[in-house]
């Protein structure tokens, strides 16, 4: 049995009571709605949202875990995009909408993490700690690739039997480095979690966004009982202020049942105009690939620009003896995020380069060790223009000269 074959048995006391707790109210009002479709006389008087006043103005409540038709369209939409996943069956029970990628991650740690350890890649986006801590879970860092940027699996395995690891979150492409995984990888991955029993919790955010010309990779066809992928709509369709992300995995108990009690507990529900854009979007993306085009249109427009840029930055940091930081060997592959070594002219700190940036009116970045690198910067070409890009190049330059001013006076 997998671990999500036994859900109800992995999950902590505290969730579990929540989620098998009676639920008058949803149940009456369901029965209600279809009263209603079948006695169009009946009077609803259920629901506390105020209605008939301005009906063009009402936006009113959604279901827990989304618009059915955009669960359905996404269940599609995934099993079109990873090599493997069409095997899978997925529907819309398989889907579950939440308030960004941000709630699903943190209602999978107080389902999978409470109480527990759960690994983080070394390099790592920083609001998986709090949210981790918050759900009452110890993080332990994990390193996934050796010195020579092969995926370390034995490395992986060790670090999740000696720590005992309840989850595990793989994020590639990865923010900050951009390092993504090809299918040998996926796979090793994946049988790291068959052999340990780890729930792998694989934030695919920026799964399509990828620039090397190869598929892109899901760890949920390698693992269907150990994964749970978590989307988001705030990069591949450029919604970050919609907040709406999901949740898919292929035991619907989880995303149908399990995520319905605690997004109903948490949220009421996702943000119900942020889906119904969405849903034109994701509709807009499945009619090119019914068509036979390889990927959607609106994404290559995307990956073309994004490409475009981080060819470009990386060519300015480069001539600023700025080398691309994360996974050694292989140049960034996706994300919309570079971390580049610090130039060989600073002494100090990356902390220090990064403000020194700021104050000098050249640039901003983040420090690579706010992420668990070593002293670096995390550029976001998402936010840059081409225009920014080659501004930088004047920056650093400006940079550099303020520096030896100050370091060799006047
Ligand atoms: C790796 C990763 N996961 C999740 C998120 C959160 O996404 P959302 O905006 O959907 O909450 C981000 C946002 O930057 C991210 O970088």
């Amino acid at each position: 049995m997998t671990p999500l074959d036994r859900l109800d048995e992995r999950l902590p006391a505290e969730v579990r009571r929540v989620v098998e707790r009676p639920t008058p109210i949803p149940t009456l009002a369901a029965a209600a709605a279809r009263a209603r479709a079948a006695h169009p006389g009946f009077v609803r008087a259920d629901i506390g949202q105020v209605v008939g006043v301005d009906p063009a103005q009402e936006i009113l409540y959604g279901p827990p875990v989304g618009l059915p038709e955009l669960r359905e369209a996404l269940a599609e939409l995934f099993g079109r995009t990873f090599p493997g996943a069409a095997d899978l069956d997925l529907g819309p029970a398989n889907v579950a909408l939440c308030t960004g990628a941000a709630q699903g991650l943190s209602l999978l740690f107080r389902c999978f993490g409470a109480g527990g350890a759960v690994g983080l890649p070394r390099a790592h986006w920083a609001n998986y700690d709090n949210a981790v801590e918050l759900a009452g879970g110890r993080v332990v860092p994990v390193d996934f690739f050796d010195r020579q940027g092969r995926l370390d699996a034995e490395a992986i395995e060790r670090r999740v039997r000696g720590e005992e690891l309840s989850a595990l979150v793989a994020n590639f492409p990865c923010n900050p480095t951009g390092a993504s995984l090809d299918a040998d990888d996926a796979q090793r991955l994946a049988a790291v979690a068959r052999d340990t029993g780890v729930v792998l919790i694989a934030d695919e955010v920026y799964a399509r966004l990828r620039y090397d010309g190869r598929p892109p990779q899901s760890l949920l066809p390698y693992a269907p009982g150990h994964v749970v992928v978590v989307g988001s709509a705030s990069k591949e369709y450029m919604l970050p202020g919609g907040r709406a992300g999901w949740v898919i995995c292929a035991r619907e108990r989880l995303t149908d049942h399990v995520l319905r009690r605690l997004i109903r507990a948490s949220t009421a529900s996702p943000n119900v105009l942020a889906q119904r854009r969405l849903l034109d979007l994701v509709r807009a993306d499945l009619s090119d690939l019914r068509a036979g085009l390889g990927s959607p249109r609106r994404l290559e427009t995307l990956r073309d620009a994004m490409g475009g840029r981080r060819d470009a930055l990386l060519e300015v940091l480069a001539r600023h003896d700025m080398p691309p930081v994360g996974r050694p060997g292989h140049p960034p592959t996706g994300t919309i995020f570079l971390v580049a070594a610090l130039p060989p002219w600073w002494d100090a700190g990356d902390q220090e380069f990064c403000e020194a940036a700021i104050a000098g009116g050249w640039f901003s970045a983040i420090p690579g060790s706010a992420f668990g690198l070593p002293p670096s910067a995390r550029f976001s070409f998402g936010s840059m223009t081409m225009a920014d890009i080659e501004a930088l190049d004047g920056a650093l330059s400006g940079m550099r000269a303020a520096a030896r001013g100050l370091r060799d006076g006047p």
